[in-house]
């Protein structure tokens, strides 16, 4: 069974074709970083117009690259939140125009939803139950995981999300957008444990916060010397990387402490945040320790694409769960709604 996914949740355009919930066929990501990266975050009314400039040509390339068309197609899956309304607001007008002229079934997906049954594009032999932690630009949310549809939130942060907290501190540093990345490579240079910063464990709960950190490295920024504020100071790799260390400790120990309290031996990694090698590599050693089993994606399937849109969807057209033509973008809506 092939399902059209399609994504404009934040700002890339992105659509992609998958059989059976677990094979990609085609997958295509149109990124607007060249657009946004001149003001060092999205600005959401040129995402907006973005997408729609790109989504015909993209959803295109998408069917072209998998060698069908739209008749071939069992079902167009599209994420219809959390994101920028705008942005959503396009994906889901083109979605709907598109199965109602082809009548085609339409589906509604979760973006959250999407990113952490991503991982059965890459472990389609993954068992229940599981934690996930989807860790992304506009969330840091850990959940417990016991079947499709069946979620649990233990812990989600109560300000920046992780992603939010990279970005920022990468265009304090003069690094590129969007920063996580350029973090990631130039932390590879630094000296992770040259500036203590503060870790939010907050005790007695799986929530998160990164403000606190954002904050100190703002303040330790402030008082140097502006001769040693370039991206080769050893002082800006030196921030990078004791940046870095201090959102992966918080992350990676209070998802294991999520899994041993659940008692469960298996952890997810999604979202564009799990991309991060230092994340990666620190969860693995922490999770060998208490004998879990660590669940990553490549970092093309971390960042916002739309093979996860229609892996998920997949599911929901599994149990028969169809959108109708009233479908409405939703700007806030946590894992786990019902669709209306
Ligand atoms: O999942 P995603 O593509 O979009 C959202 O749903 O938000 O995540 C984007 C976020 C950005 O904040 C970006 O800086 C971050 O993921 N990111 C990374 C890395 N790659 C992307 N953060 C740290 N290290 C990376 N290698
Ligand atoms: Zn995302």
């Amino acid at each position: 069974m092939l399902i059209l996914g399609i994504d404009t949740s934040c700002d890339d355009t992105a659509a992609s074709v998958v059989e059976d919930g677990i094979r990609i066929i085609s997958n295509i990501v149109s990124s607007q970083d060249e657009i946004h990266k001149k003001y060092g975050g999205i600005v959401p009314e040129l995402a907006s117009r973005r997408h729609i400039e790109m989504i015909w040509p993209v959803v295109d390339e998408t069917l072209n690259k998998a060698n069908i068309r739209l008749d071939n197609i069992s079902a167009i899956a599209v994420c219809y939140g959390p994101g920028l309304i705008g942005s959503l607001l396009v994906g889901v007008c083109f979605a709907k125009s598109l199965a109602y002229v082809n009548k085609v079934p339409l589906v509604a997906v979760n973006h959250l939803e999407g990113h952490i049954f991503s991982i059965f594009l890459e472990y389609p032999a993954l068992e229940f139950p599981f934690i996930a932690l989807v860790v992304s630009g506009g969330h840091t949310n850990v959940y417990r995981i016991d079947g499709f549809g069946m979620y649990t939130e233990l812990g989600r942060t109560r300000d920046d999300a992780a992603g939010e907290a990279f970005d920022k501190v990468a265009k304090l540093l003069g690094l590129g957008y969007p920063g996580g990345p350029f973090i990631d490579a130039l932390s590879e240079k630094g000296n992770a444990e040259a500036i203590h910063f503060p870790r939010a464990y907050l005790p007695g709960s799986f929530d998160f916060s990164f403000s606190g950190l954002k904050t100190a490295v703002v303040n330790f920024f402030k008082d140097i010397n502006s001769e040693l504020r370039t991206q080769n100071s050893e002082l800006i790799k030196d921030i990078a990387a004791s940046f870095q260390s201090a959102v992966v400790d918080v992350l990676v120990e209070k998802t294991i402490e999520a899994a041993k309290k659940e008692s469960v031996d298996e952890v997810v990694l999604a979202g564009g945040v799990s991309a991060n090698k230092t994340l990666r590599s620190t969860m693995e050693k922490r999770a060998q320790k208490e004998e879990i089993k660590v669940y990553m994606l490549p970092p093309f399937l971390c960042t916002d694409n739309a093979a996860m849109i229609a892996s998920a969807g997949f599911h929901h057209f599994k149990q028969g769960k169809f959108a109708n033509f009233d479908l409405n973008p939703k700007a806030y809506l946590p894992l786990g709604s019902a669709y209306s």
